[in-house]
Order: structure tokens, then C-alpha cells, then sequence
């Protein structure tokens, strides 16, 4: 079907065109000198010491985990309530991925009470995600992993300038990951980046984006090098120009996007706020933040889906975040028992949010879900 209102669309003019065939024309498509900048100015704008652009963030998790030596034997903990690379990336190390549960209906990040309880002497890691860019308890979960000597990992991919304390989420703790896919809120296609907060991790996932390679094929061209080592069993994990030249634009616009997904999300709250059948989460959250999605969890779950139906019927698309990952054929055993992501997977409905949507459009996205409600079949 063809929505009036989309759930995202792509914040993409005539700077992305212009940056594209700048690339183009400069003779150099891989990574580069436009990769190298784009890594400068993310770690500028995250105050962080280090960034890596990488293919995508499923790379950046995958990278995250063989940084932190994690292999078989090992458990990672991670929320369910997430897309499935989350999870994916510590099987593919061999490790066992555990989950853990939200914290609530009305807070759908992972509860660091649940984490403790998870914890066992094979747990390596904990992976947090930042649902839709809200912080999780950062404070809680580094404590818990002080106490356990775990590292942190941030999956950061709704999380772009996000703040937690005044400090930018994907920094909180031992690495970040962002993802730039297309519905993201920086979006090029495929692509993603890593930060770090200790050099020694940013040397190896360096070393591992590339083959393990001890030159890049542009320090070579360029003369800077003349041969290579090959050190560690890395990957094809690079970030090209072309891309990193969009990024670098879509970083120009990401406050203004962001200032306006903010004042969406006042509207969205503003006209919500009364609507019974429905919560919203994170609705008391005054922080700054990203704002990837604008999630709702019907109270009926069992009305979720006609409730879908009804919107789209209005030519406005909805969409799933996420169906659960433990639920998953590959991920289904052992059985995890996690009942508030189980109710906020089979409650929430994602309504639409991009950057140049207008309050226009999240009066009539309100409108549709409030006649939805009244119409639907129960
Ligand atoms: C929470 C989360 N983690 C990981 C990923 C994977 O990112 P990518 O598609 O860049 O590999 C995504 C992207 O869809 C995501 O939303």
C-alpha cells in the first residue's frame, strides 16, 4: 500500500546528491579520507576519544565482541526487546547470548534487577540497547558490572546524540554502536560506527575491521605505506567514502532533525495523554533525546493487530519494535521467561516519526489511532 504518511522518510536533498558526486569525482570510493572525517567529527560531536566507521552496526557488534576476547564458554547478556543482531553478534564469537526483561510496560529498556539475577561465572558482557533512544539505567547497570568485573556494550543504533547525565549514550560504556541503515536518523543506506573509550580497543577493532591487515589500501596508495602484516583474523568490515561522504552530511542536519522529532513527540504526548486504551512509554522522560520512534503499547494486546489495521486502513503505516528475539526459532532455546517483554512485544504499535514530519501529520496519525481504537473489533 501507498501511506500518505510514511513511518520514516529519508532527510535526503540536493547536499547528499552534491556530496555523492563530490565523492564520485575525487577517484577514491573506499575507505578513505571522507571515512577518516566522518570518524573525527562523530567522535567530536559524542565527546568521545575514538571512533571507527564500520560496514554496518551488526560489524560494529560483531567487532564489539572479539575485541572483548568473548568465545565459547562465555555468556553475554542482552535485551530481547530488541532487532535480532543484538543477540546474533555473540553467537557468532560461539558465546551463549542470555535475556534479559524491560524493566515495564511503560519503560522498555533492559532491568539491571533482572541482570543481577542473570549473572553467572561464564557472564563476559552485558549489551544494552537504548529503545527509541531513551537511556537505559546507565548508573545501575555499570555499577552491576563494576561489581562483576562485565564489560558494557551499547548497541546505540536509535541513540544518536541521546543523552544520559549530560553525557551522550554509546560513551557510557566500554563501546558504542550506530547504526546508519535507511530508517535510521542518519541514514545512508548500510553503514555504522563504533566509539570507544580506551585506545587499546580502538587499535584492535581497527585491526579487525580490516582483514587484521596492518595498512589500509589508501595509507598504501597514497604512499604513506608500502606493505602490510596481516596480525589477526579480522574481517571486511570497512566504511566507504561514498557512504561516509552522506553521513558527513547527515550529521549537519541531525540537530535540526532532532529538534524537531522533539517537538513530534510533544504533540504526540500532548494529544495522547488522555487516551485510556493506550500507554506510552517513557512519556515522563525529560532528557535529551533522539527520538528514533514514537512507540505506543495498546492496552488490550489482543486489539493490537485490528488496531494496526485500522491505521493503515487510514493510509498510515505502523510498524512492530520488535517482534521479541527470544522468541526467535534460533534463539528459542533454552526457554527465557521474560513477561514484560512478552506483553510490551505483543502490546506496541510504532507510529510514525522522521525529521521532516510535521505536527500536521501527528494530529492526523492521533486522529487515526483514536478512531482505530473506538472502531475496532474487540
Ligand atoms: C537496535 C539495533 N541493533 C542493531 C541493528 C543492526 O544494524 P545494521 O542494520 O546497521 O547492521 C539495528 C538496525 O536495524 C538496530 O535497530
Amino acid at each position: 500500500m501507498d501511506y500518505d504518511i510514511p513511518l520514516f522518510a529519508l532527510n535526503y536533498g540536493p547536499e547528499e546528491e552534491e556530496a555523492a558526486l563530490a565523492a564520485i569525482r575525487s577517484r577514491w570510493l573506499s575507505t578513505g579520507p571522507r571515512t577518516a572525517e566522518l570518524e573525527k567529527t562523530f567522535a567530536a560531536m559524542l565527546g568521545s576519544p575514538y571512533a571507527l566507521a564500520v560496514s554496518n552496526c551488526t560489524a560494529a557488534l560483531h567487532i564489539a565482541m572479539m575485541v572483548l576476547g568473548i568465545g565459547p564458554g562465555d555468556e553475554v547478556i542482552v535485551p530481547s526487546l530488541t532487532f535480532v543482531a543484538t543477540a546474533n553478534c555473540v553467537r557468532y564469537v560461539g558465546a551463549t547470548p542470555v535475556f534479559g526483561d524491560v524493566i515495564s510496560s511503560s519503560n522498555l529498556n533492559i532491568d539491571p534487577r533482572h541482570i543481577e539475577t542473570l549473572i553467572t561465572p561464564r557472564t563476559k558482557a552485558v549489551i544494552v540497547m537504548h529503545y527509541g533512544g531513551f537511556p537505559c539505567d546507565m548508573d545501575t547497570i555499570s555499577e552491576i558490572a563494576k561489581k562483576h568485573n562485565l564489560a558494557v556494550v551499547e548497541d546505540a543504533c536509535h541513540a544518536p546524540l541521546s543523552e544520559h547525565a549530560g553525557r551522550k549514550l554509546g560513551t557510557l560504556g566500554d563501546m558504542g554502536c550506530f547504526s546508519f541503515f535507511s530508517n535510521k536518523n542518519i541514514s545512508t543506506g548500510e553503514g555504522g560506527i563504533m566509539v570507544f573509550n580506551k585506545q587499546e580497543h580502538y587499535d584492535r577493532a581497527r585491526l579487525l575491521r580490516s582483514h587484521g591487515m596492518t595498512t589500509l589500501s589508501y595509507d598504501r596508495a597514497k604512499g604513506h605505506a608500502v606493505s602490510y602484516d596481516v596480525v589477526a583474523l579480522g574481517h571486511n568490515y570497512r566504511m566507504d567514502d561514498l557512504r561516509s561522504a552522506l553521513a558527513l552530511v547527515q550529521l549537519t542536519k541531525l540537530p535540526a532533525d532532532l529538534e524537531n522529532r522533539a517537538v513530534l513527540r510533544a504533540t504526540y504526548l500532548d494529544q495522547l495523554r488522555d487516551v485510556e486504551e493506550i500507554i506510552i512509554p517513557f512519556a515522563g522522560h525529560d532528557g535529551f533525546v533522539s527520538n528514533y520512534i514514537f512507540p505506543i503499547l495498546v492496552r488490550d494486546s489482543a486489539r493490537r493487530d485490528s488496531i494496526r489495521d485500522g491505521i493503515h486502513s487510514r493510509r498510515i503505516q505502523t510498524s512492530v519494535h520488535y517482534p521479541a528475539v527470544h522468541r526467535f526459532s534460533i534463539h528459542r532455546e533454552p526457554p527465557a521467561i521474560l513477561p514484560n517483554t512478552e506483553l510490551a512485544t505483543d502490546s506496541e504499535i510504532t507510529l510514525p516519526m522522521f525529521g521532516s514530519m510535521t505536527t500536521e501529520q501527528v494530529g492526523r496519525v492521533c486522529e487515526a489511532l483514536k478512531q482505530s481504537l473506538c472502531t475496532q473489533e474487540k
